[in-house]
């Protein structure tokens, strides 16, 4: 068996799938939340803890035996690590080695240990000659040994430790079919931020943090409204973006000011940044979609506002979608368990 584990900031998912002959078999799929249920999530009172409490109840809860699992795959979130492709000249292994620590020490948070890289040479650069396109992934030997002593904490033996956004596009290559031209944009909107990736085939690869996720669209239900976290909670639910966008008491008449622009308009405004930015990096703009995951991707409304706003086709991303097993499972929140069924995906290409 092989098991994603995604260890959120707000909840815990896993999917355990058994490869088959031409692909893979899901066995169970479930989630966990990381802190206290029925209270406002306050991410500042969640400590290792929560999520060791959290990941052993998970386990429990799903009636998974660890000793069944062949390969765990795990991620560490794009915001400690960092991903990029670069261009270089061509070197040597060891020169590009050290060249590409050096690179890696400019993106990652420093913490005062030691960069971990791994990267790989993804062919000549089509623009200049004597030129190579490499993909690099980095993150500090901090980060790395914290991740893998909850790991040990909670009874599992690490496998593959992937990178969140990497294993949010395997997910998505694996499910759909990507046309040889233009760009998917993928968002992983979590609890706390979002993972922007923009990828075609042949075309430059780009993540970024963004920092918005389902914590603040309930947070400013709360302030509009003057609800409880868990009333807001049920709202955003319920009534998804137009719970905020809806005309309260304030008169919304004259152009809106920054400050009163909406998170979700603040986050739209973040994707178009984050756009225009890849567009003039590499001269490609053409999107074909924005693919939403995470919990709060399922936020009534947002794939219409999204749409609408950016003039980009938008949809939800369901990662059980055509995979073998996937009906006798009845899950809530589909697009919550995309990064865990790539991190399974991951864990499956282990021999
Ligand atoms: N049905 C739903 N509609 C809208 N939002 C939802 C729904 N279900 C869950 N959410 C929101 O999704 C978020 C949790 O998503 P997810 O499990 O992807 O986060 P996480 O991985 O724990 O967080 P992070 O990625 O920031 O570490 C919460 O903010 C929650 O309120
Ligand atoms: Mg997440």
């Amino acid at each position: 068996m092989f098991l994603g584990l995604d260890i959120g900031r707000q909840y815990i998912k896993m999917v355990a799938m058994n490869k088959t002959k031409d692909g893979y078999k899901l066995l169970d799929a479930g989630h966990r939340l990381v802190p206290e249920p029925n209270q406002a999530f306050d991410p500042d009172k969640i400590d290792t803890h929560h999520w060791v409490m959290a990941i052993k109840e998970l386990l429990r809860q799903q009636g998974l035996n660890p000793k069944k699992v062949k390969t765990l795959a795990t991620g560490i979130s794009g915001a400690a690590a960092s991903v990029k492709q670069i261009t270089t000249m061509e070197m040597p292994t060891d020169e590009l080695e050290s060249a590409m620590t050096f690179e890696a020490r400019k993106h990652i948070p420093m913490d005062g240990t030691d960069a971990v890289i791994d990267y790989q040479i993804l062919g000549s650069n089509d623009k200049e000659v004597d030129k190579v396109d490499v993909g690099l992934v980095a993150c500090t030997k901090g980060v790395l040994n914290t991740h893998m002593d909850l790991l040990k904490e909670c009874g599992l033996k690490p496998g593959v430790i992937d990178v969140d956004p990497i294993a949010v596009t395997n997910a998505f290559t694996y499910l759909k079919d990507m046309p040889n031209d233009g760009l998917a944009v993928l968002l992983d909107i979590g609890a706390l931020s979002s993972s922007l990736v923009v990828w075609g085939s042949g075309q430059q690869y780009f993540t970024r943090d963004l920092p918005v996720g389902g914590h603040h669209f309930v947070k400013e239900i709360v302030d509009k409204k003057e609800l409880s976290y868990t009333e807001a909670q049920d709202l955003l639910y319920r009534e998804g973006v137009s719970s905020v966008l809806k005309n309260d008491s304030s008169d919304d008449q004259s152009g809106l000011s920054v400050a009163e622009r909406s998170v979700f308009d603040n986050l739209i405004e973040d994707i178009r940044r984050s756009l225009r930015f890849y567009a003039k990096q590499t001269g490609q703009s053409f999107f074909l979609k924005i693919l939403l995951t995470g919990g709060a991707a399922d936020t009534p409304g947002l794939t219409d506002l999204i749409s609408s706003k950016l003039n980009i086709d938008s949809d939800i991303l369901n990662p059980f979608d055509g995979i073998e097993g996937a009906d006798s499972l009845s899950v809530e929140n589909p697009s919550q368990y995309v990064l865990a069924m790539g991190l399974c995906l991951r864990a499956g290409m282990e021999k």
